[in-house]
Order: C-alpha cells, then structure tokens, then sequence
C-alpha cells in the first residue's frame, strides 16, 4: 500500500460491514501509520488498477497489529484477503516478530469466521480497552 493507495481504501473500508472507520483513519493519519510501518499494509488491484482488497498491518517492535481487512463485495470468495494477509504475515515474520493481535467487532460473525479459517485464535482470556488522548 503507497499513500496514494489511501483514499480508495479509505472508500473501500467505509463500504465494508464490520470494518469501523474511526479516529485516526483520515487520510494525514493513515499516511502516518504507513510511514511508521513501511511495506507491511496491503493493497490488492484488478486488472484495472482498481484497489479491491486493503488491510492496514504493522508492529510496534513486539506484536504485530492488523486493522481493516476488507475486500470489495464483487471479489470475495477468491482468496484476495488469505493473499493480502499471507504478504502481511510473512512481512511481519521477515522482521522478526512471532505474534500478531486484532480486533474483530463481536457481531462481525463472517470477519471471526474468515480469522479462524485463517488460523488465528480468540482469546476469551483478554477484554479489549481503549482510552482517548
Ligand atoms: C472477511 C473478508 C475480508 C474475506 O475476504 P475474501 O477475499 O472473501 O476471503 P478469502 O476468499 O481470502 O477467504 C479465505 C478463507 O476464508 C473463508 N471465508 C471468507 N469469508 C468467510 C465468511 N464470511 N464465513 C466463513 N468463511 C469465510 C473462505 O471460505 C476461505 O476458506 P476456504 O479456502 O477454506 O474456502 C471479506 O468478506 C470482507 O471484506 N468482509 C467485510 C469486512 C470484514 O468483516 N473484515 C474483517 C474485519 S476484522
């Protein structure tokens, strides 16, 4: 994902159910993020050129974060979000990081059923929190 790749995706994630588009997602912020993160955040295009698929990943030097998998309506079903996070995965492991966390709404049932096709776990253990700076 290049920063020219954000407003498409940015239209993209505001389109997908269960992807919630919030504080921090304008543009100059998720141009920040890239920035911080280079070359892990996915973009998948058609033939066109036309971005249908993106993902938001990066670390923070201990645990890998993905936020906002989405792929457009039309393309699902083809394996365009195991390809996006397959190339997250391997880019988070290329620098050398062994976990990686999300977050999936609770009523988002098709989003936790693609994770753990995927393979990922829940973890009934843990309770998200958050605080606003
Ligand atoms: C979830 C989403 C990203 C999946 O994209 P996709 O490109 O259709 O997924 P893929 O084709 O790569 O599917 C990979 C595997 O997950 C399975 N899968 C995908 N969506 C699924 C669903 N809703 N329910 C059950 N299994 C699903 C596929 O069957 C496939 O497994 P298989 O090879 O055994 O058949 C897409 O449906 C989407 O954008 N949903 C709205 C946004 C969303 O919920 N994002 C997650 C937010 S945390």
């Amino acid at each position: 994902m290049m920063p020219g790749d954000l407003p498409a995706a940015r239209d993209l994630w505001s389109e997908a159910e269960g992807v919630d588009v919030a504080e921090g997602d304008s543009v100059a912020e998720l141009m920040r993020y890239l920035e911080r993160n280079p070359d892990l955040s996915t973009v998948a295009v058609d033939e066109n050129g036309r971005v249908i698929g993106a993902v938001l990943c990066g670390h923070d030097g201990r645990r890998g974060f993905v936020y906002h998998l989405g792929v457009t309506k039309a393309c699902r079903g083809r394996g365009v979000a195991r390809a996006m996070m397959n190339r997250c995965r391997e880019g988070l492991k290329q620098q050398g990081l062994v976990r990686a966390l999300l977050l999936v709404a609770a009523d988002n049932v098709g989003g936790q059923r693609f994770w753990q096709r995927e393979g990922w776990d829940e973890m009934p253990y843990a309770r998200p929190m958050g605080l606003d700076l």
